[in-house]
C-alpha cells in the first residue's frame, strides 16, 4: 500500500490511511483509546497527541518532519487562547501526510490507568459510569415540528452513537433555555447506562462546559462512615473524609442494633434516618472540602456489612438477627440517590455491591473486588478485620468465604485501658527480655517513650490508653518475653522476674505504664484483657483454620490483612498471637481499607461491577455456626499461639 503507515504507542495499534486522515479520524477506526468530548471540534483539547520523528526500528518507521500536516487555523487558535505543551498537537486537527508514530500520553485516554500505591495491587483501569459530550443540535423549524429533546437525542445519536438516551424531568425542566443560551451547542454528562437502566443525561451546559462530574465511594462501617470523592474523568482522589455512623446511639455493635429494631417498634427506621442523616452530613462536608458542587456527584457506590446494607436500604433487618440468616437480597442493587434521600445529584445512580451471605457482606465483595483473591496463582488469605472478621481464602481454582464473631476487642473495646485508634494510644509495643520493662510509642508522636525528648512532645498526660494494633502487640511482646504463659495465664513477679506483674484479684496483671504522679493514667494489662484477646484471636484463627479444612490445605501461601486497623498490625506480632496461620513473614502484608479501594475500582471501573457479581456468584460461603470443626479449632486456638498447632516457619 502507498498510504502512510500510522502507529500508535503505547498500543501498538498500526494501520495505513490515506494523506489528509485527521489522526483522531484513524485512532477511532483503528479502536485506539484516544479522548474527545468536543466531537474533533478543536474546543476541548482532550485528543492531544505527541508525534514522534527520527527512525523507530522496533515499528518498522522513518518520520519525518512533515509527516503531519501544517497547523490549520482550528488548533492555532486553540494553542494562542489556551496554550499546549510542546510537542503536542491536537488529534482531531493534525492530519496524516507520511508514515508517523503517534504517542497517546496517558491524559488523552478515556480509560487511563489510576496508579495504585501497593506494588503487589492491581492498578485500576477508568471505566468510568458517565462522560460528557458536547454535541450541536438542530434548531427547531416549523416545518418540522419536533421537540428540542427529540432533536437533541438525534445528535447525541448521530453524532456519538448514543442510542435510546433518556432524560428525567429535572433536565425536561432546565434544557430550553440552556439550548438557546448556548446558540444550539451544549454539553451533556450522559450516564452511560448498566444491566437494567439506558443511557441518561444527568447535566446540560450551554457551550462547551470545561469541568467535569464526580462520584463517591463509600465505605458504610458500624462505626463509621468513609468516603472518597473521585473526578469521574481522571479518577483521581480529590478528598477523603468520615463521620461517626450515627447509629451508634443504638447499639455499639451490629447484634445490639437488630436487637434495638426488634424491641422497639420503628427502630429500623429510626436507625435508616440516622445513617442516612450520617450520609447526608458527610457529603456535604466532603463537597465542602473539594470546593464543588453536590449537585455533580451523578454515581456513588455504597460497601457495607449485611445489617448495614439493610438499614440504609429502609429494610428490617430482622431476619439477619436469627438462623438461617436469610437476606432479603444479596444481588447488587442498582438505585438512584432520590430512593435513599441522598443530597447529591437527584437522579445520581447508586450501586450496591452484591453480599456474599447473611453474615459476609457487601464489604467482603469490595474486598475481594479489591484483593481479587481469585487470580491469584499463590493460595491467599484474606482477612478483613473488625468486629466480625470476615474471611477469604481462594486462588485462580475457587474462593471460600466466611465470617468470624471476633467481637470489639481487636479495635480496643472491652479491653481495661483500651480505646479505639486516635491521637495518645499506644499502638507500637516493645518489652526489653531482660529488664522486661516495656518502651512504646503512641499514636501523634514519632518518638519511643525511652527517648529523652517523649516526655517534652507527648507527656504523661498525653498517653490516653491502648488501641487495637497495640493491644495485639503488648500480648505478644509479653508472650515473647515470659509474662504471660501459652493458656495465657499473667505470671506473678517471682515467675516472671518482673515486679511490673502485681496481684490484682486473684490473677495478677502487667504495669505498662504509670503516670498517676504527673497527673496521667495508669495503664495495666489484667489477665481479663489477655482473655478478651485470646477470644477475639481464637475466632479470627479458627474462621481462617475453617477455611483451610473445607480446601483440603494445611498451609496458605500468603496472608493479607485488611480493614482499617489492618493496615497498623504488625504481621510478627499477629503470628505470635496465633491470630493468623503460620506463613513466611514476607509474605504477610497490609491492604490498608481494601473494602474502600473495592467500592473505588467499583466506581471507576464499571466493567468491574459486572466482574464482582460473577465472582461473588462463585465464592463458595461457609456459615462458621453449624460446622463442628470451627468450636474445635476455637478450643485449640484461645492458647498462645496455639495449643495444637504447630507455627514451624515463626518458630525458625
Ligand atoms: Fe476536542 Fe480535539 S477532540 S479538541
Amino acid at each position: 500500500r502507498n498510504d502512510p503507515l500510522v502507529v500508535f504507542t503505547p498500543s501498538g495499534k498500526r494501520g495505513h490511511f490515506e494523506v489528509g486522515t485527521p489522526i483522531l479520524t484513524a485512532a477511532r477506526q483503528l479502536g485506539v483509546d484516544l479522548d474527545s468530548v468536543c466531537g474533533g471540534r478543536g474546543i476541548c483539547s482532550k485528543c492531544q497527541i505527541t508525534p514522534s520523528y527520527g527512525e523507530f526500528s522496533k515499528h518498522g518507521v522513518t518520520v519525518r518532519e512533515g509527516a503531519l500536516s501544517e497547523w490549520n487555523k482550528v488548533e492555532q487558535r486553540y494553542k494562542d487562547k489556551r496554550g499546549l505543551i510542546d510537542g503536542r498537537r491536537l488529534g482531531c486537527q493534525a492530519t496524516v501526510q507520511g508514515d508517523v508514530v503517534i504517542d497517546v500520553p496517558p491524559e488523552s485516554q478515556v480509560h487511563k490507568q489510576v496508579v495504585r500505591k501497593r506494588a503487589e495491587a492491581r492498578d485500576i483501569i477508568l471505566d468510568p459510569s458517565t462522560k460528557l459530550y458536547y454535541v450541536e443540535v438542530a434548531e427547531p423549524d416549523m416545518h418540522d415540528p419536533s421537540g428540542d429533546l427529540e432533536r437533541l437525542r438525534d445528535a447525541l445519536r448521530d453524532q456519538w452513537e448514543l442510542e435510546n438516551v433518556a432524560a428525567d424531568l429535572h433536565i425536561l425542566q432546565s434544557m430550553q433555555p440552556i439550548l438557546r443560551k448556548g446558540d444550539w451547542k451544549v454539553t451533556v454528562a450522559v450516564h452511560l447506562g448498566d444491566a437494567e437502566n439506558p443511557p441518561r443525561i444527568m447535566n446540560i451546559w450551554p457551550g462547551y462546559y470545561d469541568g467535569t462530574v464526580y462520584g463517591l465511594a463509600v465505605d458504610l462501617g458500624s462505626t463509621t462512615i468513609a468516603a472518597h470523592l473521585c473526578d469521574l474523568q481522571t479518577g483521581e482522589v480529590l478528598a477523603s473524609s468520615g463521620v461517626m455512623n450515627p447509629q451508634i446511639r443504638f447499639g455499639e455493635d451490629l447484634m445490639s442494633r437488630v436487637s434495638y429494631s426488634m424491641m422497639n417498634a420503628g427502630g429500623a427506621d429510626e436507625m435508616t434516618e440516622a445513617v442516612r442523616e450520617g450520609m447526608r452530613a458527610l457529603f456535604t462536608q466532603i463537597a465542602a472540602e473539594a470546593q464543588i458542587d453536590k449537585a455533580l456527584i451523578v454515581d456513588a457506590v455504597f460497601v457495607c456489612n449485611p445489617v448495614m446494607h439493610h438499614l440504609f436500604l429502609g429494610i428490617d433487618p430482622f431476619e439477619l438477627g436469627q438462623a438461617p440468616f436469610a437476606l432479603t437480597t444479596n444481588n447488587a442493587l442498582r438505585l438512584r440517590a432520590d430512593d435513599l434521600d441522598l443530597n447529591i445529584h437527584p437522579s445520581a445512580r447508586v450501586y450496591l455491591l452484591p453480599c456474599i451471605a447473611g453474615h459476609v457482606g457487601a464489604d467482603a465483595a469490595a474486598v475481594a473486588l479489591s484483593e481479587a483473591p481469585d487470580k491469584s496463582d499463590d493460595l491467599v488469605l484474606v482477612v478483613d478485620v473488625g468486629t466480625n472478621a470476615e474471611i477469604l481464602l481462594g486462588n485462580k481454582e475457587k474462593v471460600l468465604a466466611c465470617s468470624s464473631p471476633t467481637g470489639p476487642a481487636f479495635e480496643g473495646a472491652q479491653i481495661s485501658s483500651g480505646q479505639r485508634a486516635a491521637p495518645g494510644a499506644i499502638e507500637r509495643v516493645e518489652i526489653n527480655p531482660i529488664t522486661k520493662d516495656p518502651r512504646f510509642k503512641v499514636i501523634g508522636s514519632d518518638l519511643w517513650s525511652d527517648d529523652p525528648d517523649f516526655s517534652k512532645e507527648v507527656g504523661p498526660s498525653g498517653i490516653t490508653g491502648i488501641c487495637g494494633s497495640g493491644i495485639i502487640e503488648m500480648v505478644a511482646e509479653m508472650r515473647m518475653n515470659g509474662i504471660v504463659d501459652a493458656p495465657g495465664l499473667i505470671g506473678s513477679p517471682e515467675q516472671t522476674g518482673t515486679e511490673r506483674c502485681f496481684l490484682d484479684g486473684r490473677t495478677y496483671s502487667y504495669l505498662v505504664f504509670d503516670g498517676k504522679a504527673e497527673g496521667g493514667p495508669r495503664i495495666t494489662v489484667t489477665n481479663r484483657d489477655i482473655r478478651e484477646i485470646q477470644m477475639a484471636k481464637a475466632a479470627l484463627y479458627s474462621g481462617a483454620r475453617l477455611l483451610m479444612d473445607k480446601f483440603g490445605v494445611d498451609k496458605v501461601d500468603r496472608v493479607v490483612l485488611a480493614g482499617a486497623f489492618g493496615a497498623h498490625i504488625s504481621s510478627k506480632h499477629a503470628m505470635v498471637l496465633g491470630m493468623i496461620p503460620d506463613a513466611p513473614l514476607d509474605k504477610v502484608t497490609s491492604a490498608g481499607n481494601a473494602a474502600g479501594t473495592g467500592a473505588r475500582i467499583a466506581l471507576l471501573n464499571t466493567a468491574a461491577r459486572a466482574e464482582i457479581e460473577a465472582t461473588v456468584g462463585a465464592i463458595h460461603k461457609i456459615e462458621t455456626a453449624i460446622e463442628p470443626r470451627f468450636q474445635e479449632h476455637f478450643v485449640n486456638a484461645s492458647a498462645i499461639p496455639n495449643s495444637v498447632e504447630p507455627f514451624p516457619i515463626l518458630n525458625s
